[in-house]
């Protein structure tokens, strides 16, 4: 049996996989193109960017593809309303929303008719995006990179998420073979959202040394931090993490740009992750899950569908396991 379709609001995608939005600037035209182009879902990271710079991307992405592109844009960031609006005003097939809740959005995407899918860690975020007109939600698990809404992993959750809402469910967290897509959706999951093997992606948009620091990843280098944003992150441990443990701040060298509603201070987050994403490893923040150092190579997304396609076919066949 091959990979089943996702079906959120009117759209199908041929095949249950998303493309995580990763910010800043990792998951950007290219990469959200290439997804789209093998049949998932490709996201743009609209966090930390202007409205123009995702205008273009989106206008990139659209003549890459024309398979289904969406944003991902965190609530937390100041310009969360001008940035669902822009990718609205450009015709964006679906919108993805994480670190916090917007009834706003939910009603900004109604009137546009676009598919709005919250990411949640819980029944009660679950059951609320369902009540206010989420077309899917994403459930993130402890094993994702990024900001986390919850230390509980995504598998067990997913059960008690299956159960309470009856709109479709996307697993996302240590997803990485084709294996763990046929244990999610064997639970119930309509598809999966996948960040870290896109992010060691040829597509995905970060210095060659943020990818081989990845590679290299043991688990002991994964591991947790606090982010301005208010919110524990899952990042690699490098000497900004190091910095930050021990001294608690890092001494803010940029201009402030109010990116933030709200913002500890404790660092700058998106100048962290923008100069690791660039290459400066000793004084950038590098997102990443919890699995990351078991992906071993970096390959086209051409070849990462390839192989999902493949090992999700040997898991669910008479001879092959999950689990
Ligand atoms: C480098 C990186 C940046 C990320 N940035 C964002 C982001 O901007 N917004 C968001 O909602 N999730 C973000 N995530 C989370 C991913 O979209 C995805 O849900 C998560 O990585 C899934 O777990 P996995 O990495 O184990 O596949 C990021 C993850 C990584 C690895």
């Amino acid at each position: 049996m091959s990979l089943p379709s996702l079906k959120i609001g009117d759209l199908v995608a041929k095949l249950p996989i998303i493309q995580g939005g990763m910010a800043v600037r990792i998951s950007m035209a290219r990469l959200a193109a290439a997804v789209a182009n093998e049949g998932g879902i490709g996201l743009i990271a609209a966090s930390g960017i202007k409205p123009p710079e995702l205008i273009e991307n989106i206008r990139e992405a659209r003549k890459l593809s024309d398979g289904i592109i969406g944003i991902n844009v965190m609530f937390a960031v100041l310009e969360f309303a001008n940035l669902v609006k822009a990718a609205i005003q450009e015709g964006i097939d679906l919108i993805v929303a994480g670190a916090g809740f917007s009834r706003d959005a939910f009603k900004l995407c109604a009137e546009a008719k676009v598919p709005f899918v919250p990411i949640i860690s819980s029944e009660k975020g679950a059951k609320l995006s369902e009540k206010l007109g989420a077309s899917a939600v994403i459930l993130e698990g402890k094993e994702a990179g990024g900001h986390l809404g919850t230390l509980e992993p995504m598998f067990n959750a997913l059960p008690r998420i299956v159960e309470s809402v009856d709109i479709p469910i996307v697993a996302a967290g240590g997803i990485l073979h084709g294996k763990d897509i046929a244990k999610a959706l064997s639970m119930g999951a309509s598809g999966v959202q996948m960040g870290s093997r896109f992010a060691l992606s040829e597509e995905a948009n970060a210095d060659i040394a943020w990818k081989k620091a990845c590679i290299n990843a043991k688990p002991e280098d994964v591991v947790l931090v606090e982010s301005p944003v208010g919110m524990t992150a899952r990042a690699l441990n490098n000497a900004f993490i190091k910095r930050i443990v021990s001294s608690g701040k890092e001494k803010i060298k940029v201009r402030c740009i109010k990116c933030l509603k709200e913002c500890k201070r404790n660092y700058c987050i998106f100048d962290a992750l923008e100069k690791a994403r660039i290459g400066d490893l000793e004084n950038g923040l590098i997102f990443c899950g919890e699995r990351i150092g078991e992906i071993k190579e970096i390959l086209t997304v051409k070849e990462i569908f390839k192989n999902l396609v493949k090992e999700y076919e040997e898991a669910i066949s008479p001879v092959g396991a999950y689990g």
